[in-house]
């Protein structure tokens, strides 16, 4: 009993010097110590705060500035005198395809903009459509142009294949539009991409476009 109870006096006391030898120096630093631990706290929180506010003001600023690709869709084609026999004699198509710019901050400039069309998967023609321009955001832009001619490869072969599938309901063309374009957000133009746009197109009978066709999105891509 008596070895028990002394054991623990002894070694309760023995810490007791060192700790008062120290004592001055020792609560200096555990001040010193939690004032450090304190303010890395604060300054570790406010750090962390700031992060994250900023953090989501650019995801919202992304979000609303972030561009959008350009919608193409054809808005008019029409291959005329397909119900003749000799239509191909004169044969011509003509286009209307609507580019428009949904951005709400973002501009393009589009440059080398060519049309070219397509019979199952066969170039039959292709032009260029504008000169160089700065579509401006949430702006519409109608581009046209009529083929015919040199800028039309169609023979008398080729005009009975097209009245095959015409005497079926429908002749099913594929009109691309490519371009250079850069995008512009205020002052900041970025590099140029290569813009390829695919859309299909039928035309009934009468060679106009078929309501299905009729403003349709293209699919749009960059390569
Ligand atoms: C197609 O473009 C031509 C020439 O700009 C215009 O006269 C015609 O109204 C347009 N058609 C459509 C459907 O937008
Ligand atoms: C789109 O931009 C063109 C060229 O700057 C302009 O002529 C046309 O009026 C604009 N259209 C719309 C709907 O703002």
């Amino acid at each position: 009993m008596s070895t028990s109870q002394q054991l623990p006096t002894h070694h309760q006391r023995e810490p007791k010097p060192i700790k008062r030898r120290h004592s001055a120096s020792y609560y200096v630093n555990r001040v010193r110590d939690s004032l450090t631990t304190r303010i890395s706290k604060i300054i570790c929180g406010i750090f962390l705060t700031l992060l994250f506010v900023g953090g989501i003001a650019v995801f919202i600023t992304w979000l609303s500035l972030r561009p959008h690709r350009p919608r193409i869709l054809i808005s008019n084609f029409f291959i005329p005198g397909l119900d003749q026999p000799d239509g191909f004699e004169n044969a011509e198509i003509s286009f209307n395809v609507t580019a428009r710019n949904a951005n709400r901050a973002v501009g393009y400039y589009y440059d080398s903009v060519e049309a070219f069309v397509y019979y199952r998967d066969r170039e039959i023609g292709s032009t260029p459509l504008v000169d160089s321009f700065y579509q401006e955001p949430k702006n519409t832009t109608i581009l046209s142009k009529v083929l015919k001619g040199a800028t039309l490869d169609v023979n008398s072969d080729r005009w009975r294949v097209f009245r095959k599938d015409r005497a079926r309901g429908a002749v099913v063309f594929r009109l691309d539009v490519t371009a250079m374009i850069r995008f512009k957000l205020s002052t900041w133009d970025s590099k140029r991409h290569r813009m390829h746009a695919n859309c299909d197109v039928a035309v009934g009978r009468d060679g106009s476009i078929l309501a299905t066709s009729k403003n349709k999105r293209c699919l749009v891509y960059f390569t």
